[in-house]
């Protein structure tokens, strides 16, 4: 697939003073002379910030890095993970369509995205809330099929849990994540058949879906005040 720069650019881009230092942290771990080689987080971060990879988000993040901007520019066109045109502005949805999601439903949950959010892929809805594309495997096949949103999995999905979920989502709210079928994590469906010892002991929710309800930070734009930075990996 052929990923270039989205026609429509806006005029500069900045990192959150938070974002800033955290950037600038960053670029601490790596020698003298070996900056660059921080591209990768920092390119990131930007995408978090802003929801997608602009122009100028790639060439402040190669100025920064002391790179020529076409150095910048070849990992951001390289690596699909970076979002090259405008999102939704409440969520991204990427949609598993790799083996065992497909043979699970992963084409209804598109046909659900088609209906919901736009016709085609990486095109924003006419709202501009929302906006999906279709993934590769993401690891999460014993409960597919499932879709990432923003920092969290949804898993276990049904067309019509999945179209409440979009709802959800345009709505202003970020559904709890995790199984959405009542499963507690990729125990049998019909129960635990083993390792009964301490089952309804523990916590409700498994700790990956414990720790998104904690932080909230599912479909957050990152500004770089969600945690203190740490930079403990600097030279004493
Ligand atoms: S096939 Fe969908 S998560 Fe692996």
């Amino acid at each position: 697939m052929l990923r270039r720069l989205h026609p429509d650019q806006p005029e500069s881009f900045a990192f959150s003073p938070e974002n800033q230092k955290w950037a600038e942290a960053q670029i601490t771990k790596y020698p003298e002379g070996r900056e660059a080689s921080a591209i990768i987080p920092l390119l990131w971060r930007a995408q978090e910030q802003e929801g997608w990879l602009s122009r100028p988000a790639i060439e402040f993040v190669a100025d920064m890095l002391d790179m020529a901007h076409i150095r910048a520019l070849e990992v951001a066109t390289f690596y699909f993970m970076f979002q090259l045109q405008p999102v939704g502005s409440a969520a991204h949805v990427q949609v598993c369509g790799t083996l065992s999601c497909m043979l699970c439903g992963a084409e209804d949950l598109i046909e659900v995205c088609k209906e919901k959010i736009s016709p085609t892929a990486h095109t924003v809805s006419k709202d501009g809330k929302l906006s999906w594309e279709e993934v590769e495997c993401l690891g999460a096949c014993a409960n597919a099929p499932m879709v990432q949103i923003g920092k969290d999995y949804y898993e276990d999905l049904s067309s019509e849990r999945f179209a409440e979920l979009i709802e959800d989502l345009r709505n202003g709210s970020a559904p709890v994540p995790g199984p959405q079928n009542g499963r507690f994590s990729v125990e049998p469906a019909i129960g635990l058949t083993s390792l009964l010892e301490g089952e309804g002991a523990g916590s409700a929710v498994n700790k990956s879906v414990a720790l998104a309800k904690k932080f909230k930070d599912t479909i957050k734009k990152i500004d770089g005040t969600e945690a203190n930075l740490s930079v403990n990996w600097e030279k004493q």
